[in-house]
């Protein structure tokens, strides 16, 4: 998910897996959401001091909600998506080149299967509808 700032900032373009990465987007909507759905996002942070301020940050403007596809796609999504704070995140990942503070962190991807699963039902509760009729046999990691 592209997050307000990065739509804000104009770097959704920049917030794609690399043409040289092995992976595509499978599917990707706009989409601005509203407290409770935000709330069930980030459930499992909850108990965190900063829930509150992620939630009102998340449902302060559109976001870019994706599904993207390929081998290992969430090992290897995350590594393109760099580090959850920006001060440890490697140049040359989304994070790393963009983000500002790890509240401010551009972009959002799944850190497991199983979540990615829960997130894609979440946010694509009408099913992930393939943009492009090349559509891969591994949408999950294998
Ligand atoms: P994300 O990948 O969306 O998953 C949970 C989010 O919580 C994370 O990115 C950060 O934006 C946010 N987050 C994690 N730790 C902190 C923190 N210490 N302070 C503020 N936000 C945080």
């Amino acid at each position: 998910m592209i997050k307000p700032d990065g739509v804000q900032r104009g770097l959704v373009s920049d917030s794609r897996p690399q043409s040289l990465e092995p992976l595509s987007i499978f599917c990707l909507k706009l989409i601005s959401v509203d407290r409770s759905f935000a709330e069930r996002h980030y459930s499992d942070l909850s108990a965190k001091p900063f829930f509150s301020g992620l939630v009102d940050y998340i449902i302060s403007g559109p976001v870019v909600a994706m599904v993207w596809e390929g081998k290992n796609v969430v090992t290897t999504g995350r590594k393109i998506i760099g580090a959850t704070n920006p001060a440890e995140s490697a140049p040359g990942t989304i994070r790393g080149d963009f983000a500002i503070d790890i509240g401010r962190n551009v972009i959002h991807g799944s850190d497991s299967v199983e979540s990615g699963r829960k997130e894609i039902a979440l946010w694509f509760p009408e099913g992930p509808v393939a943009w492009s009729s090349s559509v891969h046999p591994w949408i999950y990691e294998n």
